[in-house]
């Protein structure tokens, strides 16, 4: 078993750049099976996740090459194949298959998906798309069955904006018969890399980013190349654990707009912010003002957020409160706060932070986002060694992230045990 150890209580400081986002990066894989020749991405971060994905391709038959950070994808011998066990269980983002492999074949068998389990994460927005599209879709001994003579252009509303759901539509959508409409789609910055990637490789979409995407079908689609956005929930990370820590570091190959809701919070709290063409530079204080944080959709604040910012409000002076209305029950990373010293109490959807000082203790990630969030406690604690387990949640969602911290000045390292 893999630990992470830190000492914390040294300010960072320096630079860290920041990796391709794994949340576009998931759904661009996926996204190449529609192609029927070569796509190449670039700034893809090196992750678990996408590991798997590339597993999953080959399974396919796709010829996959992975250096350093481009990753080629010839998709022209791809075939249908079902997948009802196997990599595809080991990925919550596995979903995207679905729309990929009936987009391209008409059909596909995928295991229902793993991953991040911090709730109930349905997928009946998804399921919802395809069977307005003309697909069948049943669900036999836990493997999604997704069948279509043909499918269909339409106009689809989304109950919930989801991410998910509105790009697997896209997915679906780019190779049916005519134009489809989603009303009510989800509005983040990776919808919008993948709507960027399906157009280079001839697809037609207008309307990524606002709430009407309008996806017109085409018959074939051809390989491309394309430049993956940089992660906004890393960089994010990486912000919050400098201001914990009362640093000074620049993150840089970040795009600024994506980090508002989160930079007017942190400036909010007294936290000095200088924001340049594609870097910010967050400047610690030595005290902190309450806040109070509400996660919602894009343009809002990030729910990968909203567990990191809880350890950054242990930090302030004073109760802050923090919501989280995309997941309400994502609070797995407050117990292990409180094992740590955090005065933290969870009311239905909020967390209630009282801030304080930390210690150190040996703690468990539950999932990515909970991982990061006691890599930031960690850091903030002078005396001990915390010891974080469940490491491999973390890698799912943060390249170097040791050696990052350590170049930062961080004293942190890994141990099997
Ligand atoms: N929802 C439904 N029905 C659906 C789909 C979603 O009710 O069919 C609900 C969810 O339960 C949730 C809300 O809608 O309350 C939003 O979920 P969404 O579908 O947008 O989430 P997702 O696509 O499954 C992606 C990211 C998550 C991130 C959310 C919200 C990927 C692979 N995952 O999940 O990332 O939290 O969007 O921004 O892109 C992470 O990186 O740690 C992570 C969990």
């Amino acid at each position: 078993m893999e630990k992470l150890m830190i000492t914390g209580g040294r300010p960072l400081q320096g630079t860290v750049s920041i990796s391709g986002a794994k949340n576009s990066a998931i759904a661009l894989i996926p996204a190449a099976i529609l192609a029927e020749s070569e796509v190449i991405l670039d700034n893809l971060p090196l992750l678990s996740d996408v590991a798997v994905y590339s597993e999953i391709l080959e399974e396919l038959g796709a010829t996959v090459t992975w250096e350093g950070s481009q990753m080629k994808i010839d998709p022209s011998s791809i075939k249908s194949i079902p997948m009802p066990n196997g990599p595809v269980k080991k990925l919550r983002a596995s979903y995207y298959m679905m729309g990929a492999m009936l987009g391209r074949f008409k059909e596909a068998i995928i295991g229902l998906p793993g991953g991040c389990n911090f709730e109930p994460r349905p997928i009946d927005q998804h399921i919802k798309g395809f069977e307005a599209l003309g697909a069948t879709v049943t669900n036999e001994h836990g493997a999604i069955h997704l069948h279509a003579k043909e499918l269909r252009g339409t106009k689809i509303y989304l109950d919930v904006s989801s991410v998910g759901a509105t790009i697997n539509i896209m997915l679906a959508a780019a190779r049916a018969k005519g134009a489809t409409i989603i009303e009510n789609a989800a509005k983040e910055p990776e919808i919008i890399d993948v709507a960027t990637l399906l157009n280079s490789m001839g697809a037609i979409i207008k309307g990524a980013g606002t709430e009407t995407i309008r996806i017109e079908g085409v018959s074939e689609l051809h390989g491309c190349r394309h430049s993956i956005i940089p992660d906004r929930i890393q960089a994010g990370t990486y912000m919050i654990a400098a201001a914990a820590t009362r640093g000074n570091v620049l993150i840089d190959n970040v795009i600024p707009k994506h980090m508002e809701a989160l930079t007017a919070k942190m400036q909010e709290m007294g936290i000095g912010i200088e924001e340049y063409d594609e870097s910010i530079r967050v400047l610690g204080a030595p005290s902190y003002e309450h806040v109070d944080v509400k996660a919602l959709i894009y343009p809002g604040f990030a729910t990968d957020l909203q567990s990191p910012m809880t350890s950054l409000l242990t930090q302030a002076q004073g109760v802050s409160v923090l919501s989280d209305f995309v997941y309400s029950n994502r609070f797995k990373h407050v117990p292990e706060l409180v094992r740590m010293g955090a005065k933290i109490r969870v009311e239905g959807r909020s967390a209630i932070i009282e801030g304080g000082q930390l210690n150190a203790a040996k703690v468990k990630a539950a999932d990515l986002r909970a991982g990061a969030a006691l890599v930031i406690a960690g850091l903030t604690v002078s005396e001990g060694v915390t010891e974080v387990t469940g490491v491999e949640y973390i890698d799912r969602g943060y390249d170097h992230l040791v050696s990052n911290l350590r170049l930062l000045g961080a004293d942190v390292w890994r141990q099997t045990e």
